[in-house]
């Protein structure tokens, strides 16, 4: 049985009808840019998420340089984050012209460590940015006293999430909450930085008459928001679906590898299990023909865009060990039973191999 690794179309498949309503709607208005459905759908996502407001954009790594840009975070300027996440989180940090100072992960949590980023504290250090890694809700890491924005990429909807100052998601088409396209969002509980923040994805102007910053020309398409207000409708659901799913993996799994520990948070983007033998079981579901996926292998620190850092190997143990040994199983609201145990007997019959 082929199995993907995520079945995007399984997902929207029931919702096709309404996402050509949606289509025919936003075509009869030939607003296609801002306007109403925009608007609707950053109210919407606001209520859901129970912040203030929202302000949306053209991605997810965009969401992260306006809210920087908005807090004036630049040059000389440290942000703290993993360097176990997708190169998009360092990458908006040094685009800014800062810099990404990197610390180590919690073995368990795979988020950031709260004793390693006190270690990284400097007077430099201008925010803290924990990423919500699968969907997983990061620590509170509130506590230092500065800024603390949440990239919340994969985990809209999460437990735990917006209630700092900022959070930023993306709906790349494979995170839990998804666009036919590219999309993001800057969840915010601070009307002037949102108001920043809006000025920003449209040039640094509110009146298109006077440009007040230097800013990005970074929209949500109408298009791309009228089919979002439909997804969002499905989110929660979704997300238990996911959650359901997880626990179910777990049942199956039994102890075979170190599957992920929960969190009431927990919204399964991914199901990543850990395994010291990952590349041989990575091999027997790629025979099945059993979609996978292994993250941030080498992680950030020994990317070469950011060599400039000056990382070597053996600099952050935790996330270079979880490097090596993730796995991340077939997952998204909708997979059946039969596929799930399909996957699981794969991973048995090659960790007996293994074993014999
Ligand atoms: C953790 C994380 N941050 C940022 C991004 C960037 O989002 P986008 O691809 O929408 O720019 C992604 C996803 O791609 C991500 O997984």
């Amino acid at each position: 049985m082929s199995i993907p690794h995520v079945d995007v179309k399984a997902q929207y498949a029931p919702l096709i009808p309404k996402l050509q309503d949606a289509f025919a709607r936003t075509l009869e208005t030939g607003r296609f840019i801002f306007g109403p459905e925009v608007e609707a759908f950053e109210r919407e996502a606001a209520s859901l998420l129970g912040v203030q407001e929202t302000v949306s954009c053209a991605n997810g790594t965009d969401a992260i340089v306006l809210v920087l840009d908005a807090m004036e975070i630049g040059p000389g300027d440290e942000v703290i984050c993993p360097s176990f996440t997708f190169y998009a989180t360092a990458e908006a940090i040094a685009r800014r012209g800062a810099t990404p100072v990197f610390a180590d992960i919690d073995p368990v949590s795979l988020n950031l460590d709260q004793a390693e980023v006190e270690r990284k504290l400097t007077k430099q250090t201008k925010a803290i940015m924990p990423v919500h890694l699968f969907g997983r809700p990061a620590p509170d890491l509130s506590g230092f006293g500065l800024p603390v924005i949440e990239d919340a990429a994969q985990a809209f909807g999460a437990g735990g999430i917006a209630t700092s100052v900022v959070s930023t998601f993306s709906f790349f088409p494979t995170k839990n909450l998804f666009a036919l396209g590219d999309g993001g969002l800057i969840a915010v509980n601070d009307a002037e930085l949102a108001r920043r923040i809006r000025m920003l994805r449209f040039h640094g102007s509110e009146s298109k008459k006077e440009f007040v910053y230097v800013g990005y020309n970074s929209r949500l398409d109408a298009l791309q928001a009228s089919f979002l207000r439909i997804f969002l409708e499905h989110i929660a659901d979704w997300n238990r679906q996911r959650r359901d799913a997880a626990a179910r993996y777990g049942e199956l799994l039994d102890g075979l590898v170190e599957t992920p520990a929960d969190d009431p948070g927990h919204v399964y983007h991914m199901y990543c299990v850990r395994s010291p033998e990952r590349d041989r079981l990575a091999a027997a579901l790629q025979d099945a023909d059993i979609g996978f996926a292994v993250y941030y292998q080498p992680p950030l620190h020994l990317q070469p865009a950011l060599r400039f850092l000056g990382h070597a190997e053996g600099d952050f143990p935790e996330t270079e060990k979880a490097s090596r040994e993730n796995l991340c199983l077939p997952l998204w609201a909708g997979i059946t039973e039969e596929q799930q145990a399909e996957v699981v007997s794969v991973l048995k019959r090659a960790s007996e191999l293994v074993r014999s």
